[in-house]
């Protein structure tokens, strides 16, 4: 990579250089391995050395980071140990700098890369993988391909620092009537709502379908609420407070379901269990009169977009309409999902797993952020040395509906451009 000679070795965090110019250190939230546990103690801000690019990467100036639940499990060091990871994929570096969404503007860039700039402003999607593989030359898609990997997460230099490196496919423009804050903090969940929404044939959200979507309120729910309305379905939400639904219905949701007013949670009893899973039945069939009560008639979900698993799984199963879908792409209460095979086959219903997205399903999400027919639902705007408290919150679920992002280069909030 060609970079303009830096001013300075290292910069303070808000001093943006001068474009282009690249220096030899940066501050980063760095994860090591005798820190796993506790999101606020794992991540430490440290100076290390800014990453070299190969041909096919770009270098980028971070303004704002978003914060996804997958560093949560980086920070705990469960159910991956993601230096191990990068150990595996030729990365000594012994550390794990996280951070899978960001917005900014790229000061250097690979000799192959011809998709962006030095100068560009950009937001980033975390699909990483090899342009080279086999599968993916043939036309595979490449989320796919066995060489996927989630950029600050798999991967390490991630976007918790002054600068990323990222391969420059995975570069979008900005848009540009939102600040850096905003644009770094809905393109993780957006594009994978948007794939689960959109990819699985014939089950993708069609003109008055309805759509159940858990976690309404959070991450990859207020993505799956505004996507469904846009492509003219009908959201409902489920929730664990009347505060967290009423804001998914400013968002877009035709009602919600509190789930704090069932408790047939978790794995289901065995069916040879008469009393066990009849008990079971009824909550079910509560929940799903709870659906038609939200919606205002007798119809049940086309889609059931999953993440919570363990937990719901059976009952996302149950109240999934015949031929529908449940489409799933976490197991944040375990991963032990209990199906009753009776409902699969005699009501034909399918359970699809979905991880991330490629590139056009990330550009999808982009036009309709530029749109303004997605809007990046941000909740709270942190300081770069609160990743820790970030996660934390994300952790015990005592974070605020929607979307968290922390500045890195932004010396302050509502900067839609450099100062
Ligand atoms: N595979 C992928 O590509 C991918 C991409 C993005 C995220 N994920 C994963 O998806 C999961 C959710 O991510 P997120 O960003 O949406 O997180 P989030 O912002 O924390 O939202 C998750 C929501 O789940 C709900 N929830 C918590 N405990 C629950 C339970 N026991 N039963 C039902 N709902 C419960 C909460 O809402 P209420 O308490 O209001 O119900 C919470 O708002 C995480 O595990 C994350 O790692 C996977």
């Amino acid at each position: 990579m060609t970079t303009v000679q830096p001013a300075k070795e290292i910069y303070e965090l808000g001093e943006i250089p001068p474009i282009g110019s690249v220096p030899e250190y940066m501050f980063a939230q760095v994860v090591r391995r005798e820190r796993f546990g506790d999101p606020i103690k794992a991540f430490q801000v440290e100076g290390v050395k800014v990453p070299s690019l190969e041909p096919n990467e770009a270098l980028v100036y971070v303004m704002a980071a978003g914060i996804n639940y997958n560093n949560v499990w980086a920070a705990l060091g469960v159910p991956l140990d993601v230096i191990k990871v990068h150990e595996q994929l030729g990365d000594d570096s012994g550390f794990h700098i996280g951070g899978s969404d960001a917005s900014g503007i790229v000061y250097a860039v690979g000799r192959d890369v011809t998709n962006v700039k030095v100068g560009d402003r950009v937001v980033l999607h975390c699909g990483s993988w090899d342009e080279n593989d086999p599968f993916i030359k043939a036309g595979g898609d490449p989320i796919l391909s066995t060489t996927a990997r989630i950029w600050g997460y798999e991967t390490n230099w991630g976007s918790f620092a002054q600068f990323t490196k990222v391969q420059a496919h995975q570069c979008l423009p900005k848009p540009p009537h939102l600040t850096w804050e905003e644009a770094a903090a809905y393109m993780l969940v957006g594009a994978t709502a948007y794939r689960m929404l959109t990819n699985f044939q014939p089950q993708t959200v069609k003109p008055g379908d309805i759509v159940l979507v858990w976690g309404g309120a959070g991450g990859l729910g207020t993505m799956a609420i505004q996507i469904t309305k846009a492509l003219g379905g009908l959201p409902i939400a489920v929730v664990s407070s009347d505060e967290r639904g009423e804001f998914c219905k400013k968002l877009g949701a035709v009602g919600y379901v509190n789930r704090r007013d069932f408790d047939h949670w978790g794995l289901m009893p065995h069916w040879t269990n008469g009393d066990g899973y009849n008990k079971w039945l009824q909550g079910a069939r509560a929940f799903g009169k709870a659906i038609w009560d939200a919606l205002g008639e007798r119809r049940n979900p086309r889609i059931v977009f999953e993440h919570p698993g363990e937990n719901t799984m059976p009952t996302s199963i149950f109240v999934c309409d015949n031929g529908g879908m449940v489409v799933i792409c976490a197991g944040t209460t375990g991963y032990n999902a209990v199906v009753d095979l009776r409902y699969l086959w005699m009501r034909q219903k399918r359970l699809q797993g979905s991880h991330f997205a490629n590139d056009e399903q990330a550009a999808g999400i982009n036009r309709l952020v530029m749109e303004d027919k997605v809007n990046p639902a941000l909740s709270g705007v942190f300081r770069f040395e609160e990743v820790g408290v970030c996660h934390q919150l994300m952790h015990e679920n005592r974070h605020q509906e929607g979307n968290m992002a922390v500045l890195v280069g932004a010396p302050h909030g509502g900067l839609k451009d450099l100062p």
